[in-house]
């Protein structure tokens, strides 16, 4: 995965907690690209194009985006590339205003639900080796660090760390997933 822009501070309500929101998380289609746009360009600093976005939803076989939505209005979303029985994630990203709200949490929860359901049994992601916030967010799905990609990300020539999930059929990411599934939800109600 790419790496992010250096993400701004996450507004609070008074009470230091968000408003709920209700999200509803559906396929990527094409009349959401320019929404994931304006997205990927305040998150990454080498924004995927319009034509990649496209090309990747055309893909239906082999690969799975989805968006998440408030109100209508896109505010996040993530994919996944499938290749025999590996789930590459590719891109992972929540409008900064509505992060920590466990909106990431939801995509990702339905990326590894949709990937099983096709019985996927490994997902793997890069991830750059000091954000942070994201490398919590996948232990908590059990991603585990495998390795180094030493330069990954060109335009800061920072290391990405590969990190894997291998036993997305085995009863144990069952369990992890409907533990994940059930926060989420509670997340969701409470805000
Ligand atoms: C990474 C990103 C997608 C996360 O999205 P998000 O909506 O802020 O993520 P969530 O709110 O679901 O955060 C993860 C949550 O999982 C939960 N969580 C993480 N680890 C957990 C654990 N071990 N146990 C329980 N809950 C855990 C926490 O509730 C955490 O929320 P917090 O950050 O408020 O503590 C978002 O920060 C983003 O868009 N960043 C910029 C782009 C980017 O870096 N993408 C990833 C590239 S690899």
């Amino acid at each position: 995965m790419r790496a992010p822009a250096e993400p701004p501070e996450t507004p609070r309500t008074a009470s230091g907690r968000p408003a709920p929101l209700e999200i509803e998380v559906a396929p990527m289609r094409r009349r959401h690209v320019r929404a994931v746009l304006a997205i990927e360009q305040r998150v990454y600093p080498r924004p995927w194009s319009s034509a990649l976005f496209m090309s990747e939803i055309s893909q239906r076989r082999t690969r799975i985006y989805l968006v998440a939505q408030a109100e209508r209005q896109v505010v996040g979303y993530g994919g996944m590339s499938v290749q025999a029985d590996e789930g590459h994630i590719t891109t992972l990203a929540v409008v900064p205003e509505h992060q920590h709200r466990g909106i990431g949490a939801r995509i990702l929860y339905e990326l590894a639900a949709a990937a099983g359901a096709r019985g996927t049994r490994s997902l793997t992601l890069e991830v750059r080796v000091a954000n942070w916030p994201a490398q919590r967010l996948y232990a908590w799905f059990g991603f585990r660090p495998v390795g180094i990609r030493r330069n990954y990300y060109a335009e800061t020539g920072e290391d990405a760390l590969i990190m894997w999930v291998d036993d997305l059929q085995g009863e144990e990411a069952a369990a992890r997933l409907s533990r994940i599934h059930r926060s989420v939800e509670l997340r969701g109600r409470r805000g």
